[in-house]
Parts: structure tokens; C-alpha cells; sequence
């Protein structure tokens, strides 16, 4: 393993010469914008605003598929396409070589588009299997199985070939997300979807579940991170050591607490006390990363100011040591008898997919745009869409949500009608409703951004194979 990332080389077939990074891009925000459209469809179908009524009854509109829909479409359009859009761009500059199979690269590319839409499609239509985050159905499952393992082969593959035997902690981590997801994706499809009863199916419900957000989204976007950081600002990651102990402890402690996702549920009691410890554990995986983060920006937060990607990738560090630190806690059990089943947890599970990962593709997306393009983004257009954001998710949607569930699970203790809890919920799930409407207008500012030529890129934000960033000392 290495500490150093460098970014000097154009290492052959490194560039976006197949188009597979802009392209994946393309794709991701397509299915960001669909999918966060299809959030603020729901939340004005929760608000109490009179909107549930407009569409009445028809079945293909109804709450249940549409929040399947929307989770489905932002994790595995949105937040895959863009971490497939990191790995070709890394793997190659990392190891120093093409990627293998180039043109299973390039069928892959519209091939996994169409995987995903299939299964949004068998979603709407009414043929989702009971597996949360994964109930495309078990034909669409077979087009996306074939597309990842397409994604696997190239990416790890080219890994593997390039005999690097200095690996920089991106690689591994990259390698991680794809292995486990493989198996992972594997197990949910099979034997959670067509073969375990009851309980133990639940079980294992939770072990996809947490692996999904912790051997998929987590490795993919801390690999952004450990990339990103020490290229934009021109120095090493502070401690190489600990970004291994990271690793290790992930991929360790990880895929034991799953069982924290259904806590209070017919599943053996041993199993949901034993997952308390464990899933506390965690707490030291995250912050390896956020120490290491820390370390690295010493002296240099007035860059968050001037530069745009570290500034997403700041405040997803910010919002990480949040609900990560939130995480741990609300495993207790005596805070899951209060909020279990409630909006703290939507509000949890955003933070980490949007607040976090989704910031830091954000972040790769803006640093990467003019080196795949040749032109900057706009500058303005940015800053709306970062403070936007920023406001109207933390405010309108975070905290209102977390208020929200913390009045649901008060009001479930006592023994007023359900009715009650759904009644004071409302005003926070209107703000969340509107918060769904500035955020998508935050994404066209973002989508503006991208399109709206600026000037030439700038020896800072040079072409692909200009810029200077060698961090390696
Ligand atoms: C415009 C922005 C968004 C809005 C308005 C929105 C709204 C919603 C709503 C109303 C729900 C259903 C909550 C419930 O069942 O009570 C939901 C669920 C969910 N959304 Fe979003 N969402 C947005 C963006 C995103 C993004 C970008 C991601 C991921 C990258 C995401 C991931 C999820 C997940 C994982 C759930 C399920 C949460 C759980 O089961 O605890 N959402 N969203
Ligand atoms: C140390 C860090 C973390 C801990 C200890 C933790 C713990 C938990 C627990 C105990 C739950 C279940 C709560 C319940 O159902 O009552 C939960 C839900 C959830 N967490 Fe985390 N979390 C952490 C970080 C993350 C991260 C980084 C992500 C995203 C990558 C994430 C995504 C989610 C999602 C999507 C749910 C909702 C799952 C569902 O709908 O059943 N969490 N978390």
C-alpha cells in the first residue's frame, strides 16, 4: 500500500477517451433528478396538504411504489452510476494502466441504464419483491446482476492485471465495494428474496440492508474521499496507517451488526442485543476516516471558500460525523423503544446517502467536470446550488424530520390514537415537501452549472493530464 495519490501522469487509456465517466455521469444525475422528484412527490402526498387527494386512487401513483421507486432509482441510478463513474476514472490513474475490456466497458454503460429502468418499471407496475432495497423484480435483478458483474470484471479485473504491488487505499477500497456488493447483491436476490422464512429471512434482510450502505455506498464514497482530498490539496492523506485500520475494521465489523435494522422484531433476542455492541463499534471505522480528514486540512480550511469540491466534501465530512455519531446511539435500545419505526430514521438515512455520499459525488463531479470537458462549471450557479441545498435539506428536511420522529415515537408510547401522532407530524412533513421543491431547484442550478461553458478550464482545474498534483513525498 501506498500514501500517495498522484494525479501527474495520463497513465494510458486513463483519459475519458470511451466517454465512460461523463457518460455514467450523465446517467447519475438523469436518475438523481428523477428520483428526487419522485421524493417530493411523496412528501406532498405526506403533507396533509391536500395533495394526497389529487390523484386519488391510481394504483401506479400510489405511496408504496413510489417510495420504492425513489429508493430504488437513487441508489442504484444516482449514487451506483456515479461511483461506476469514479472507478473508471480512478483504477486506471491509480494502477497506470488501460482498463481490461474496454468494450464490455462501453456496452455496460447503456446495458446498466436499462437494468436500472427495467426494474423501476417491474416497481411501478406492481411486481416488486419484498426485499427492501432490492424489490426490483427477479428479471430486472438478472439484468443488473449481468451488468455489475460486467462492472466487476473490468474495474477489479484491471486492478488485479496491473500487478500493482503498492496499492493506495483507494484501490482497496474500491475492490471492497465491489466483491462484497457482489455477494451481497447475490445473497438479497436469492436466498432473502426466494428461499429463508419468516425471521430468518428478516435477519438476513438486515445484513443486505447494512451492507448495501456499508460495503457499497461506504467503501465507494470513502475511496472519493481518500482520492479527492489529498489531490485538490496538494499533500498526502496525514496517516496512511490509519486509513488501513479503516479498512480492516470496516470490512470486519461491518457485516456483523445488520441485525440492528430490526430491532424489536420476532428475530432471536440474543441476535438484537449482541447487534448493540457491534454496531457501536462502528463508530471507530468512521472516525479513522474523519481524523484522517482533519489531519490532512490542517492549515487549509480557508480553501473551502475558493474551492468548490472541497467545500461538498467538507460538509459531507460534517454531516458524516453527525449521522455516524447519531448511528451508535440510536442502536441503544432504550432509544430505539422511542425511535424505531419513526422519521429520525428517514431523516438518518438521508443525511448519510444525501448529506454525505451524495455530497462527495458532488464533490467528484465538480472537480472532475472540467478535466473531462476542457471548460470550468459555473462558478455562480455552484454557490446557488451548494447553498440551496445546503439550507433547505438541513432545515426544512433534517431537522424537521428528526423533530417529527421524535414527536411519532413520544406519541406511540402513550395510548393516543395512531391518528394523533400522523395529525403533528403533518406541518414537519409539509416543510419536508417544500424542501423537496428547493432541492430540486438546487439541482437544476447544479445541472446549469455544469452545462453554462465557463472560461478554459484554469491550470488549477487544467484538462485531464495537466494539472500538477503530486502528493507523493
Ligand atoms: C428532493 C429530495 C428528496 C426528498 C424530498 C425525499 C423524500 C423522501 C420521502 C418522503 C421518503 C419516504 C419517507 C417515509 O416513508 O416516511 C424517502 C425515503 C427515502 N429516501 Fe428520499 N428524498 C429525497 C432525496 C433522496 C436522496 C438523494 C436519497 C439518496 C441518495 C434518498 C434516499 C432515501 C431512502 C434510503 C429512503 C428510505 C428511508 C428509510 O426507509 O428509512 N432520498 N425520501
Ligand atoms: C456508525 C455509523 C452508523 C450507525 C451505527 C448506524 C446505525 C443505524 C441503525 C441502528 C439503524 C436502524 C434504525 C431503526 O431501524 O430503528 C440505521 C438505519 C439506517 N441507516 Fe444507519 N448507521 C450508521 C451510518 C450510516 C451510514 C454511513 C449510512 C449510509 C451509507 C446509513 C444508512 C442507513 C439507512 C438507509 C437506514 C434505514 C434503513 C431502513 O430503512 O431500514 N447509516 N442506521
Amino acid at each position: 500500500m501506498t500514501d500517495s495519490v498522484t494525479d501527474v501522469e495520463k497513465p494510458p487509456g486513463s483519459t475519458d477517451d470511451l466517454g465512460l465517466v461523463k457518460f455514467h455521469i450523465i446517467a447519475a444525475i438523469c436518475w438523481l433528478v428523477a428520483g428526487m422528484i419522485a421524493g417530493t412527490f411523496m412528501g406532498y402526498r405526506l403533507s396533509g396538504t391536500g395533495a394526497s387527494e389529487w390523484l386519488g386512487d391510481i394504483e401506479l401513483l400510489s405511496f408504496g411504489r413510489i417510495r420504492i421507486l425513489h429508493t430504488h432509482m437513487v441508489i442504484f441510478g444516482w449514487l451506483s452510476n456515479g461511483f461506476f463513474a469514479f472507478a473508471y476514472y480512478a483504477i486506471p490513474r491509480l494502477t497506470g494502466r488501460r482498463l481490461i475490456a474496454p468494450v464490455i466497458a462501453k456496452i455496460n454503460a447503456p446495458f446498466s441504464q436499462l437494468a436500472v429502468l427495467v426494474g423501476g418499471l417491474g416497481i411501478l407496475m406492481g411486481y416488486a419483491e419484498g426485499v427492501e432495497y432490492a424489490e426490483a423484480p427477479w428479471w430486472a435483478d438478472v439484468f443488473f446482476a449481468v451488468s455489475f458483474l460486467g462492472m466487476v470484471f473490468v474495474n477489479v479485473g484491471t486492478i488485479l492485471k496491473s500487478n500493482t504491488r503498492n496499492m493506495y487505499v483507494t484501490l482497496w477500497y474500491l475492490i471492497l465495494g465491489f466483491v462484497f456488493t457482489t455477494l451481497n447483491f447475490v445473497m438479497a436476490n436469492t436466498i432473502v428474496a426466494h428461499v429463508a422464512p419468516g425471521a430468518a429471512g428478516a435477519a438476513l434482510e438486515g445484513l443486505w440492508i447494512h451492507n448495501a450502505v456499508g460495503l457499497w455506498v461506504t467503501p465507494m464514497g470513502v475511496a472519493i474521499v481518500y482520492y479527492l482530498l489529498p489531490v485538490e490539496l496538494k499533500r498526502p492523506i496525514a496517516s496512511h496507517k490509519l486509513s488501513l485500520i479503516g479498512f480492516w475494521t470496516l470490512a470486519f465489523f461491518y457485516p456483523l451488526g445488520g441485525s440492528h435494522h430490526f430491532f424489536y422484531s420476532p428475530t432471536p433476542w440474543w441476535l438484537q442485543v449482541l447487534a448493540v455492541p457491534l454496531t457501536f463499534a462502528l463508530i471507530f471505522v468512521v472516525y479513522t476516516v474523519v481524523y484522517n480528514f482533519f489531519a490532512t486540512m490542517k492549515g487549509q480550511w480557508k480553501l473551502i471558500a475558493s474551492s468548490i469540491p472541497l467545500r461538498f466534501l467538507t460538509f459531507g465530512i460534517f454531516n458524516y460525523i453527525i449521522t455516524c455519531t447519531q448511528g451508535p446511539f440510536h442502536a441503544l435500545l432504550n432509544v430505539q423503544q422511542v425511535v424505531h419505526f419513526t422519521d429520525w430514521i428517514v431523516a438518518h438515512a438521508h443525511l448519510a446517502l444525501f448529506g454525505v455520499f451524495s455530497w462527495w459525488l458532488f464533490a467528484f463531479i465538480y472537480w472532475i467536470w472540467p478535466r473531462i470537458t476542457g471548460h470550468m462549471y459555473s462558478r455562480a450557479y455552484a454557490e446557488w446550488h451548494f447553498w440551496i441545498t445546503l439550507i433547505a435539506f438541513w432545515v426544512l428536511y433534517y431537522i424537521a424530520d428528526t423533530i417529527a420522529g421524535l414527536m411519532q415515537g413520544m406519541f406511540w408510547l402513550t395510548t393516543l390514537p395512531l391518528m394523533d401522532s400522523i395529525v403533528a407530524a403533518e406541518p414537519f412533513w409539509a416543510t419536508r415537501a417544500v424542501s423537496g421543491v428547493l432541492i430540486v431547484i438546487g439541482t437544476v442550478c447544479f445541472i446549469i452549472s455544469l452545462m453554462k461553458k465557463g472560461r478554459i478550464a484554469a491550470p488549477d482545474a487544467a484538462p485531464e493530464g495537466k494539472e500538477v498534483a503530486d502528493v507523493s513525498q
